[in-house]
């Protein structure tokens, strides 16, 4: 299946995903050898999922999807589960998807199985991101991590700037919209000074969430910004 079909697959399957980012996660898949592993935190009801599973499916990877199913009005808990595999098993995907439900920074301690790329978009907060980040000793140097929410989320872009900005880990490659990808790799000043680049781009959009969060949703459709959830 090529990339169109595969995007207006995922068409009716709700989640923040925009076309341009799931080429971007389709293509960090298709860059991986056969019998390779995507490791994704943060499934919800599977729209990332299935494009990173029927890209695996196209080199012959396997994806690993970790989600805790979270409860409440945003996440849905419960029900979420049974859509998320139902998403799947319509993908034909259940050979090459693995669920493994539980909290991120529960699971990590104790994981000892080496994947390939790692897709983070799970909770957002600064210390579940930067611990979500610590997954990434199980990638081969050199290995791709790619971020939801990036220079979007406070508490995604604050971890960033901490880790990446400041670390000495990871390299900031490109983004689209708010999905960044680096790699594991030591950054130069040159790649430092690319992420202090994304910074107006991320004030701008805390200045349409604090619209968002003071009910001004039509103003903020003056400056562009569409719909009731964050920029993503
Ligand atoms: C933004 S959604 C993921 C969206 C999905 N990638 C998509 O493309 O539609 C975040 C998901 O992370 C899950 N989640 C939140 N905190 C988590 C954690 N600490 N560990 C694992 N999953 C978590 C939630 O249950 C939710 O399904």
């Amino acid at each position: 299946m090529d990339f169109d079909h595969v995007w207006e697959s995922v068409a009716d399957v709700p989640g923040w995903l925009t076309e341009g980012q799931a080429r971007m996660l389709w293509e960090a898949v298709l860059r991986l050898e056969p019998g390779a592993t995507v490791l994704e935190i943060g499934s919800h009801q599977g729209r990332s999922t299935v494009i990173l599973g029927q890209a695996a499916r196209a080199v012959g990877a396997r994806v690993i999807a970790v989600d805790a199913f979270v409860d409440g009005r945003l996440f849905g808990g419960a029900s979420t589960r049974d859509r998320f595999e139902a998403n799947v098993a319509t993908a034909g995907l259940t050979d090459v998807v693995e669920l493994v439900v539980g909290y991120s920074t529960k699971l990590r301690p104790g994981w000892d199985r080496s994947f390939d790329l790692l897709y983070v978009d799970g909770k957002h907060d600064y210390w579940t991101y930067t611990d979500d980040l610590r997954w990434s000793r199980h990638l081969p140097a050199g290995g791709e991590i790619l971020v939801h929410d990036c220079f979007s989320s406070i508490g995604v872009t604050l971890g960033t700037i901490a880790k990446v900005l400041f670390g000495s880990r990871y390299v900031y490659v490109d983004r689209s919209r708010s999905l960044a990808r680096f790699k594991l790799a030591r950054p130069k000043a040159a790649d430092r000074l690319r992420v202090v680049a994304q910074l107006p781009w991320f004030s701008w959009n805390v200045f349409l969430k604090v619209l968002l969060r003071l009910r001004l949703r039509r103003v903020a459709g003056w400056f562009g910004h569409r719909g009731p959830y964050d920029p993503f």
